[in-house]
């Protein structure tokens, strides 16, 4: 097996696969002490990160620019990687199982490129049992190398959290595990060298492999929780948010908030888990339940907004709504799994007539198909009859009453979903608001 110091001494590459929202950063952080090599099979991604630019905007641009790091879209170069670590996605399919194609065809090309002596780390969030049921034998098949003799791999979950420059790599403690001590051994040493926040070790892979999807489930559920609180509570002519300033006072509340679950992890992590276990022969409630009302609430937000509109406007067919923010979360301009397009369609099916406006996410044809007009500022879309604030991006958080008044020619109708806004400032002005 490849040793610390073959790296530490430049004799061997550590070769990142997948240079995405997980592996960019990982990649620019270990090139600042070992010699690194990105590879990605997407070629323009590649042009891009060798100018300099992240899409992503996870790695600032002169950190970026800075790196040694090396960039290539050709597989070849892993044959001088001593550690290979893959960050490739682990979506679900349309019927919410996983979809472990694009994991295996990573596999097929690092077994393809595989040298004797090297540790294959998996960073991708998959299912216990995936890396050494799914991948190895493709890795050994691949590579005519045996496993445990001629190459080992290791699972180390990311926890990266995209938009949040708090808790970034360095400043999370990361799960590391091996097949073998002596693997686990490298990689706390490869990881340990550039996270000071420290590791912890779990006792195999399978457990590493389980714990990082808990994280996930955990924070689904919890947040589907508060949802179906909100649902309750807004029947009962209760605020939501001051219901739960008030129970968050005692000590062991858990602070989370309703709203839309989106993007690649949190709404598709859990169905890795349920399908293991209706695989093992047991059937998930809590977790599929949570599932479901999660991903129900983009069309519970567009029924609210159609509720409010006739209050105001006795009708909502023929109405003109302003969206703002079509990102999965707040000051990403990633689009995957978010709910804000399901929103929109739900809108239009009452004929409503919808404008959505993202200062980050890249659009794309998210909206295909719809026919949601997509402004480059708010103002293009005025007079609105109401304004819905899907996504609480920072450049949102200034924007007052007032400015939300001059974007409509009547008494208009504010959706805050994610509470960002003073519902008293808001009524002061003439505006009708509510929020989940
Ligand atoms: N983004 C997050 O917040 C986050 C957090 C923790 C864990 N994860 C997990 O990390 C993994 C990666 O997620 P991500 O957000 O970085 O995905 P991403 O889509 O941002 O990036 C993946 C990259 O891999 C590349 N790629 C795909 N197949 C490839 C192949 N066969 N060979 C080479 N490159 C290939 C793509 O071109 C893309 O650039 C997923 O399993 C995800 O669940 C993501």
């Amino acid at each position: 097996m490849v040793g610390f110091e073959d790296l530490t001494e430049g004799k061997a590459k550590i070769g990142v696969v997948g240079l995405g929202y997980v592996g960019l950063p990982l990649a620019v952080l270990l090139s600042e002490r070992f010699r690194v090599v990105g590879f990605d099979k997407n070629k323009s991604r590649v042009a891009e990160l060798r100018r300099g630019f992240d899409r992503t905007r996870e790695v600032p641009e002169g950190r970026l620019s800075a790196s040694a790091m090396e960039f290539s879209d050709d597989p070849a170069c892993l044959r001088e990687a001593g550690v290979i670590i893959v960050a490739i996605p682990t979506p679900v399919d349309a019927d919410k199982c996983p979809d472990l194609e694009p994991l295996c065809v990573t596999s097929t090309t690092v077994g393809q490129n595989l040298s004797p002596g090297t540790v294959i780390v998996y960073e991708s969030t998959v299912y216990p049992g995936a890396t050494e049921e799914v991948c190895v034998p493709i890795l050994e098949a691949e590579s005519g190398l045996k496993w445990k003799k001629d190459f080992w791999v290791a699972y180390s979950p990311e926890r990266v959290n995209p938009g949040d420059k708090t808790h970034t790599i360095d400043r999370v403690v990361k799960i590391v595990s091996g097949d073998t001590p002596a693997t686990a051994d490298l990689i706390a040493q490869v990881y340990g060298a550039v996270i000071p926040a420290g590791l912890h070790r779990a006792p195999d892979i399978k457990t590493a492999e389980a714990a990082k999807i808990v994280e996930n489930v955990q924070r689904d559920i919890n947040i589907a929780l508060m949802n179906e609180l909100a649902i309750i509570f807004g029947r009962l002519g209760l605020d939501t948010g001051a219901v739960l300033a008030a129970a968050g006072t005692k000590w062991n509340f858990l602070k989370f908030e309703p709203g839309l679950v989106g993007g690649h992890c949190i709404p598709v992590d859990p169905y890795y888990l349920t399908h293991k276990a209706q695989e093992s022969g047991y059937e998930p409630e809590v977790i599929l339940a949570g599932r479901r009302l999660n991903d129900s609430m983009g069309k519970y937000v567009a029924e609210q907004t159609v509720e409010q509109i006739r209050r105001v406007r006795g009708a909502a067919d023929g109405a003109k709504v302003l969206v703002l923010g079509l990102a999965f979360k707040e000051n990403v301009p990633d689009l995957r799994s978010s709910q804000v397009p399901d929103l929109c369609r739900e809108l239009e099916k009452q004929g409503i007539s919808v404008y959505a406006y993202d200062p980050l996410a890249e659009v794309g044809d998210c909206l295909a198909g719809t026919g949601v007009c997509v402004v480059d500022a708010p103002e293009t879309a005025a007079p609105v009859d109401a304004i819905i604030v899907a996504v609480r991006h920072s450049a949102f958080l200034d924007l007052g009453m007032e400015y939300f008044r001059s974007l409509s020619s009547d008494r208009p109708v504010l959706i805050d979903v994610k509470g960002c806004y003073s519902a008293e400032e808001a009524e002061e002005q003439g505006i009708a608001y509510w929020r989940l």
